[in-house]
């Protein structure tokens, strides 16, 4: 999502209709669950369960704290299942930050592996500090893949995950993600922070599953207005929940916190838990 967001108008209408129908701002939070079955998914890792959180947004504001108020039940529903696999999906950050506060957030986050991608808001403080968050979040454990392809090792079987740096920023390079995935490489997962990036690299039928952030579900989904705000602000035809780009599943998670104005309408905080199954076992 673009920094200017909402304009007061819209954030005033969101206001009332979130007083009428008790609608939280940003407060809430929910678990949202996905149980994918896919042909090529390998037997020896069915139930595999990936966590995505994306859009945590912290930072500072005009000298003061911008928060993420669903970070903790975020936590304590990431420490209840335990991830085999945690995916960030990029954003992290919002206006004033440092690289070093943002990745000890993440760190907190606890998953079997943890492996992130950076997000437009990342990148607003220039290459050199997005690099520094990269960094820093390396040093807390969490695989940065810029552009690049990473394997983990799960069972003694190999699980892929490919990610495709910022494409709202204009850092992703589908080319060079793909010659950094070895031929044969499988079962692979597209990571990357925009939804819409992800079409050109589904087509070529490498990836067995795609996860993005960045749209919130349009953060104030004021109905009858919510595909304007996406395309308007969020620059995206995507909103949230599971797709389908010629069969590849994409999962488009609404994140956890907030831009522009702390506030979020019919676009509840959650993170996102896949469960995937082999359809080789019934
Ligand atoms: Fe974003």
């Amino acid at each position: 999502m673009s920094q200017g967001i909402f304009s007061s108008a819209a954030t005033a209408v969101g206001r009332v209709l979130g007083a009428l129908t008790g609608s939280s701002w940003g407060a809430g939070f929910e678990p949202v669950w996905y149980s994918l079955r896919m042909p090529e998914w390998p037997a020896a890792l069915d139930g595999f369960l990936v966590a995505v959180v994306a859009d945590i947004h912290i930072g500072r504001n005009h000298g003061r704290a911008w928060t993420c108020p669903a970070l903790p039940a975020a936590l304590r529903a990431i420490r209840a299942e335990r991830p085999d696999l945690l995916i960030f999906a990029g954003d992290f950050a919002f206006k004033e930050w440092t690289p070093v506060d943002l990745a000890h957030i993440a760190s907190l986050f606890e998953a079997g592996s943890r492996v992130a991608v950076l997000g437009n808001h990342d990148f607003a403080r220039g290459d050199t500090q997005a690099a520094q968050l990269a960094d820093a979040l390396e040093d807390c454990g969490i695989t940065v893949l810029r552009n690049q392809a990473h394997m983990l090792r799960f069972s003694n079987q190999p699980v892929w995950v490919a990610g495709l740096d910022d494409a709202p920023s204009g850092h992703d390079d589908v080319d060079l993600l793909l010659s950094r995935l070895p031929e044969g490489a499988s079962p692979a997962i597209l990571l990357s922070h925009g939804p819409d990036a992800v079409r050109e690299a589904a087509r070529t039928g490498r990836f067995m599953l795609a996860v993005a952030g960045h749209t919130h579900g349009g953060q104030v989904a004021i109905p009858g207005l919510r595909s304007f705000i996406l395309r308007r602000f969020a620059h995206s035809e995507f909103d949230r929940g599971l797709y389908r780009l010629g069969g590849m599943p994409l999962v488009v998670t609404k994140g956890l916190g907030m831009v522009g104005y702390p506030v979020r309408f019919r676009a509840r905080p959650e993170v996102v838990f896949l469960k995937l199954h082999s359809s080789q076992i019934d």
